[in-house]
């Protein structure tokens, strides 16, 4: 039969407990997420800072869509680039300190546009072992070499570093480094040492690019993410979820940009983002600049669960929004996200190839829209059904 892998894959995927379906959300506002007309408190949710449906957002984006079109009408070398991303671009300078910033329609793609760019043959490419699959994807594909050092663990990164210095000078050769890392990892939820990153870096005239995906609005006192740690080269962040829009945006050096805008394909050859939606993102931005407030109740809310929970639970504590659970076996994962649907939460259950084999894991999120009470209430619940 032609294409029989496509049904002999899924079968695995079934056999394995990874096969995946999509939810049906009727409703997702705050706290809560209505899915098949049942109503649950959500901690599943990349809202961090609980902007979604925030009313100055909504009418910057009903006023970027009469004054600019919800639509950009063409990519961002044609016509598709419009004050509403201009103003943008310049908001998010100002914000992380860096003098260029470019729009991309998602992080995925910035991530694959920045690897693509950065991967000429003569560079090195350093991930984080647990980079996201769009960085490693686009690192994988791109012209250069890649190593990937373990998770977090700098000391190896020196060594590779020092490793390849030595090499270059017996062979008097010039090899271009990047060290790659996400500021705060997406399903572990801890944070790099940005500045011991940004350290080593100089130290071997590498480039540090990090993902700030979700460190972006939820770290640094005006939300800067990790370039309120140290100077970092690129940085690159999503709007899809603290900024509570969509889309992505890299901001980096003049040179760096002048390259993407002349050689990236995935910039080139895209649509600009929708001006609206730009016009909105300035807005959430402003706004998180502004009310700290929101942070803070993610810090305080993330003790009150580590706090609560018994002494049983692995629970990986840090100072993000992102709380994993690690249980282990896939099949166990799910069927403590069946019990605690059951009670009314919603959490789901991560698995490989997300995350490592025998890792899988409830990644809670904790977010400035959650009340004590139900952080009270979620910690009764795991401890009651992780047994
Ligand atoms: C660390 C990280 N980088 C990049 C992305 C991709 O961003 P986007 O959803 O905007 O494509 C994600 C999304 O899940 C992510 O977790």
């Amino acid at each position: 039969m032609a294409f029989e892998f496509l049904s002999a894959n899924l079968a695995q995927q079934k056999q394995r407990a990874r096969y995946r379906v999509r939810q049906n959300v009727a409703e997702q506002s705050g706290r809560y997420v209505t899915i098949d007309d049942k109503r649950y408190l959500n901690f599943s949710s990349n809202d961090y800072l609980g902007l979604n449906h925030h009313a100055e957002i909504n009418q910057a984006l009903t006023e970027g869509a009469e004054r600019f079109g919800a639509c950009a009408s063409g990519s961002s070398l044609i016509t598709g680039y419009s004050y509403a991303h201009q103003a943008l671009e310049n908001d998010i300078c100002d914000w992380l300190n860096q003098p260029k910033c470019l729009l991309f329609a998602s992080g995925f793609s910035a991530n694959n546009a920045l690897m693509h760019a950065l991967g000429h043959e003569s560079c090195q490419l350093y991930l984080d072992k647990l980079s996201h699959a769009s960085l490693i994807d686009g690192a994988l594909t791109s012209d250069a070499k890649v190593k990937r050092f373990l998770h977090n663990d700098t000391a190896q990164l020196q060594r590779f570093l020092t490793q390849q210095q030595a090499l270059a000078t017996e062979y008097d050769t010039n090899i271009n480094s990047v060290i790659v890392s996400e500021g705060v990892f997406s399903m572990d939820g801890d944070q790099a040492d940005v500045a011991n990153l940004a350290k080593i870096a100089q130290q071997h005239q590498a480039l540090l690019y990090l993902d700030d995906a979700h460190s972006i609005g939820v770290i640094g006192d005006k939300g800067q993410g990790s370039s309120s740690i140290a100077k970092v080269d690129i940085v690159m962040g999503t709007f899809g979820k603290s900024i509570a829009t969509s889309g992505a945006f890299v901001a980096c050096d003049e040179l760096l940009a002048d390259y993407l805008v002349n050689f990236s394909r995935h910039y080139i050859y895209s649509t600009a983002i929708s001006p609206a939606l730009a016009w909105a993102t300035k807005k959430s931005i402003a706004i998180i600049q502004h009310e700290h407030w929101r942070r803070e109740k993610i810090a305080e809310l993330s003790q009150l669960l580590a706090s609560k929970l018994s002494d049983k639970i692995q629970l990986i504590t840090n100072s993000s929004s992102i709380h994993a659970i690690v249980i282990g076996d896939e099949i166990a994962t799910l069927e403590v996200c069946k019990k605690l649907r059951e009670k009314g939460i919603w959490l789901t259950a991560i698995r490989p190839p997300t995350v490592p084999n025998k890792s899988s894991r409830l990644r809670v999120t904790v977010t400035a829209s959650h009340e004590d009470k139900d952080i009270n209430y979620l910690a009764d619940c795991i401890n009651e059904v992780i047994t």
